[in-house]
């Protein structure tokens, strides 16, 4: 800790005590330790509040108050500035209500060293760090386990909507009397329940692909992958629904030939969601194009279109998992809402990120951007 600059609040009220316990702090730390001093309980309070020291040295008595009202309103537990009690005198019932509160230490001023003072410095700073590490890690954990329980109500309300239509409409076929069942009503409900019915295993399906990938165990298998080749073959698996949406594909080539170090089926699986968002959600005769370029971060690629587009607050939802902004339920419908979610946390595993630009009325564009340390050095790689 001697080789660590710390700034030390030393708050009493006799301007004499203080100095010469900003002396001891100089002296226990040659001099990498600063010392501030404050003579009231409200000039204290501020230092305090200013989040500035990573130490107080507090007497008990500040003329008419007392130093415990810190360590009441510098709360140990909520990461307040770590307080350590001093005082004129023994009493062991005070020492003991100032620790139980959330005092550091206690320090008698009458027996007070530098080497007494560095010790306890120390301890309470190493003690600190330790609590603020845990304070974070439970805070992680709360929002890690939110984050599960938003998942869940949506995978709930997800799964239970086409369900209902599924008990819906086969409890209204059902109902009809005996000779009363009309063919084309049962062809109708039957393909109502059909299309519910792959939807929700769709739905399953995808869970299931997202839950893999979130574990992990959705190994990555890398290698040099060449984007131009995977990027076309990709455009022509999708022609067929783009053609049938009156959309085109075409795609605008911009790096110079290097390769990519990527799992293959990984840039199939997200090309896909990237391209499919993109025909589903464009309007007919406009154009869907696939991109790439290399800047200073990395290569690009992004998937453009001239379809619907959202704004910023419809950015974020599309975002989340099972979020979906669209007002036309048919379009809803095809999707489960975790095509950009699977996205996401794909390229998390390839060290890149996923963003999305979008303008409502204008267009969106997907962009998958992937570290400069998962792109080949073309010169090396052609005379390799
Ligand atoms: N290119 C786009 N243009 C306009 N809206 C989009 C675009 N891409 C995504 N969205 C919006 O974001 C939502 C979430 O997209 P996402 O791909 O995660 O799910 P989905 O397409 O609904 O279903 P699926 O799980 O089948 O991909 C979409 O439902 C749509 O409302
Ligand atoms: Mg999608």
């Amino acid at each position: 800790m001697l080789n660590t600059r710390l700034n030390c609040a030393i708050i009493d009220d006799d301007p004499q005590d203080a100095r010469l316990v900003a002396r001891y702090v100089d002296k226990a730390s040659s001099g990498m330790w600063r010392a501030d001093c404050f003579h009231t309980l409200d000039s204290g309070k501020a230092a305090l509040a200013s989040a500035e020291f990573d130490v107080a040295l507090v007497d008990l008595h500040l003329g008419p108050d007392s130093g415990i009202h810190l360590v009441k309103e510098f709360d140990r537990k909520a990461g307040g500035t770590p307080i350590i009690m001093m005082s004129g005198g023994a009493d062991v019932d005070i020492e003991d209500t100032a620790l139980t509160l959330g005092a550091y230490d206690f320090l008698s001023k009458d027996s007070l060293d530098a080497r007494t003072l560095r010790r306890a410095v120390n301890h309470v700073y190493s003690a600190h760090a330790i609590e603020e590490a845990l304070r974070r890690s439970a805070a992680l954990a709360h929002t890690s386990n939110e984050a599960k329980s938003s998942f869940l109500a949506c995978m709930s309300h997800d799964l239970r909507t086409p369900l209902n239509a599924i008990i819906g409409f086969s409890d209204a076929m059902l109902m009809v009397p005996e000779g009363m069942v009309k063919e084309e009503v049962v062809r109708e409900y039957s393909g109502y329940i059909n299309q519910s019915g792959k939807h929700l295993l769709e739905i399953i399906n995808t869970i299931l692909d997202l839950s893999k990938i979130e574990q992990q165990e959705f190994e990555l298998q890398r290698e040099w992958v060449d984007l131009s080749e995977l990027i076309e073959l990709q455009i022509a698996v999708l022609r067929p629904i783009a053609e049938d949406k009156h959309v085109t594909l075409t795609s605008m080539f911009r790096h110079d030939g290097e390769l990519l170090l990527a799992d293959a089926r990984a840039l199939r699986q997200m090309l896909t969601n990237l391209l499919s968002n993109a025909i589903k959600f464009n309007r007919p005769g406009k154009n869907v194009q696939v991109s790439t370029s290399l800047t200073e971060s990395g290569l690009e690629v992004r998937v453009s279109d001239e379809g619907a587009g959202m704004t910023g607050p419809e950015v974020k939802l599309a975002l989340m998992p099972f979020g979906q902004v669209t007002n036309d339920p048919t379009l809803a419908r095809q999707g489960t809402g975790l095509g950009l979610t699977i996205v996401q946390s794909l390229m998390e595993q390839h060290g890149g990120e996923l963003t999305l630009e979008s303008r409502k009325g204008v267009g969106t564009s997907a962009r998958m951007l992937f570290p400069s340390s998962c792109v080949s050095d073309r010169i090396v790689q052609a005379s390799a």
